[in-house]
């Protein structure tokens, strides 16, 4: 079969990405321009600012992916792009510069769902075997998902309140460290124990939804507590309450969803799973059920748009491709 290339362009949020890829598993460049440091001074993304820092990196960017994948545009088979969920500013400089590019080539345009990019990153460990259960935690989301084959999601689970990755910005935040929080909370609830004791919600609940919030507020009101008492905290021993707390209740809905759909594979994807507590838990875990596990390179774990070129492909065997009308669907789920 002919070699397939997709170039694809990834701007949900606030990273400004270009990438090339062959055949959903071969990748020939993966460009990420991050704008952290712009937005780390307000504790959080403003999507007025990242717009405007995604018009500005866009042909920088696209200039460089093609440069080290060493590749031309005409080259290319498909021009793919993140069409949602993320913030509309932002989705709609990435699906400009898609369409200009598919209009001026004469190339399909492939609109891609960020959350399938997330979780076809991990075949570039190794392909996806089906059924499967991914596990999705981002900043702004925290999803179990079924598939049953390439293209097909179900989403079984999700949060009802706030995503993982902002639970863990924010105890970042009340712990005044760096934005975003969730690696320093990682690294510090390595070297604490879980002497806090926080609640785990809904965790013995028959369904596969999650809650953040009430972890969120219990650790607040703790902190706030011991200021009013003048007592010191652990930050290492916070970190690692709440940690714990999260991994607890990730790991045992996940469990229950791998049993129930019989999967042959787990995925875990989305910045958060980057997180070793997590990783070693649900390694652990899956090892005793006999299913494999498979998270992205820790590099891909992040918003990268290597990880839409991969999801793209299997939208390109089905000849899923998208008018030059198509627009930004900020709240676009699986
Ligand atoms: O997927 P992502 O890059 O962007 C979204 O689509 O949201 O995820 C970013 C989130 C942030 O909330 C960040 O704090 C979190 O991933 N994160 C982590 C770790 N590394 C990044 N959370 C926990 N542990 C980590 N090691
Ligand atoms: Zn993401």
């Amino acid at each position: 079969m002919k070699d397939i290339m997709i170039l694809a362009i990834e701007t949900s949020c606030d990273e400004t990405s270009v990438a090339v890829v062959k055949n959903g598993k071969d990748i020939l460049s993966n460009v990420v321009a991050s704008q952290i440091k712009s937005h780390q001074r307000f504790g959080g993304v403003v999507p007025e600012v990242a717009s405007r820092h995604h018009v500005e990196q866009m042909n920088v960017v696209l200039d460089e992916a093609l440069k080290q994948a060493n590749v031309c545009v005409e080259d290319v088979d498909a021009i793919a792009v993140t069409h949602g969920p993320g913030l509309v500013g932002s989705l709609l400089v990435g699906i400009t510069a898609a369409k200009a590019l598919a209009m001026a080539y004469d190339k399909p345009l492939i609109a891609t769902n960020h959350m399938a990019g997330h979780i076809y990153a991990a075949q570039v460990v190794k392909p996806l075997e089906f059924p499967a259960v991914s596990l999705l935690v981002s900043g702004g989301h925290t999803e179990l998902v079924y598939m049953k084959e390439h293209n097909a999601f179900e989403l079984i689970g999700q949060t009802r309140d706030d995503a993982v990755g902002e639970a863990y910005d924010k105890i970042g935040r009340l712990l005044h460290l760096p934005y975003p929080g969730g690696k320093a909370i990682d690294e510090l609830a390595s070297i604490g124990k879980d002497t806090y004791h926080f609640p785990r919600a809904m965790i013995n609940e028959k369904h596969f939804d999650f809650s953040l919030s009430g972890l969120k507020s219990a650790v607040i009101n703790r902190v706030h507590n011991a200021n009013q008492k003048g007592e010191s905290i652990q930050p290492e021993n916070l970190a690692a309450s709440f940690q714990a707390s999260v991994i607890d209740v990730l790991a045992t809905k996940t469990i229950q969803a791998v049993k129930q759909y019989e999967v042959k594979q787990l995925i875990v994807a989305g910045g958060v799973a980057a997180n070793k507590g997590l990783r070693n838990r649900l390694i652990q875990e899956m090892q005793n059920l006999s299913i494999d596990v498979v998270f992205p390179p820790m590099h891909m774990c992040g918003d990268n748009a290597a990880m839409v070129g991969i999801a793209a492909y299997y939208q390109y065997l089905e000849n899923d491709f998208s008018p030059l009308s198509l627009n930004a669907q900020p709240g676009l789920s699986l």
